[in-house]
């Protein structure tokens, strides 16, 4: 696993900073020009915050007041929590996701050595997955079902999960009437759904005992993740529905947005469905393996809280 010194010598070395008395209109326009969140804030030698534009836009839905006199020392987060340079990229994501923080000053003995974001640290997570799926020897062309199928690898009891979902989830979808261009980005979706946990540590996603609630909270995170990771990519970003919103539940009670009803994009409705069948039948052993007959009762009796009660009636009369 990569430090963040080894994060660090990957990019460039220069560190922006700004003082205390610096305007925040010129910050801004620092953080713009060079394409960055945020900068560090020095006073003397010291440091002695971090000013982001997350702060910025913070103060300005609260209505702050602004002039051009309005310096950084007013919008600045003062109580910076730093990283040292020998912690892996994994503490680092763990630190920034459990704390809701983008930016981390990287300090060794009271040395300013740069500052990691949160894209840096998902970036070079994802090049240690392509590694893997190079290691794998996978074809150029197949590598969207590679880096589906290195999920599950990741996750060993979810042998098959997503070549398994992404098939029920076709028919499904076309039995409800779905058009065939449109199930091309959703075939997409299916089977990247999951994408998000590859930015969850290890020590979480495969912790054999129970999480605790700020592990749940990490977890909870990965549609967010994926968002962040296929977004960027033009040709990836019709596909976002299901990885984004496929733990979104009927009743607004799941996560991550809370969406209700119809607001839940129609193919990550289905999706759930589809999964929920998969994880509850499919043999982990954990689960017990839950017979057809069980695991269709139980979709049923979440059949308008959890699920779409229209697309659990469609699946239900399918013998998958
Ligand atoms: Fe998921």
């Amino acid at each position: 696993m990569m430090t963040v010194r080894e994060i660090l010598q990957n990019k460039c070395r220069d560190i922006y900073s700004v003082t205390p008395q610096t305007p925040v209109f010129e910050a801004l326009k620092i953080m713009a020009d060079r394409n960055i969140g945020a900068v560090l804030v020095i006073e003397g030698e010291k440091l002695a915050g971090i000013f982001s534009e997350r702060d910025y836009a913070r103060k300005l839905s609260m209505e702050h007041e602004f002039s051009k006199n309005t310096t950084v020392r007013e919008l600045m987060v003062s109580d910076v929590l730093c990283i040292g340079p020998e912690k892996t990229v994994e503490d680092c994501m763990m630190l920034m996701t459990s704390r809701h923080i983008r930016h981390l000053p990287v300090m060794d003995n009271k040395k300013l050595l740069g500052i990691i974001s949160i894209n840096d640290a998902v970036k070079t997570i994802i090049r240690g997955h392509e590694f893997e799926i190079s290691g794998l020897k996978i074809s150029y062309e197949s590598i969207m079902e590679a880096w589906a199928h290195s999920i599950d690898l990741r996750e060993k009891q979810r042998e098959g999960h997503n070549q398994r979902v992404t098939a029920i989830f076709i028919r499904l979808a076309h039995k409800m009437g779905i058009k065939e261009e449109s199930l091309v980005n959703m075939r997409k979706g299916a089977l990247l759904h999951d994408i998000g946990k590859m930015c969850v540590p290890d020590s979480i996603l495969l912790k054999p005992g129970p999480l605790t609630e700020e592990e749940m909270a990490v977890i909870k995170q990965h549609p967010f993740y994926a968002y962040n990771l296929l977004y960027p990519i033009e040709n990836l970003r019709p596909a976002l529905d299901i990885p984004y919103c496929h733990h979104e539940k009927w009743d607004g009670s799941g996560y991550p947005r809370g969406l209700k009803g119809e607001e839940i994009p129609l193919a990550a409705r289905i999706f759930a469905v589809v999964d929920e069948w998969d994880i509850l039948c499919s043999d982990r052993p954990f689960r017990n393996d839950w017979s057809e007959d069980k695991t269709r009762k139980h979709l049923k009796s979440l059949a308008g809280s959890h699920f779409d009660p229209r697309v659990v009636e469609m699946f239900l009369e399918t013998k998958w």
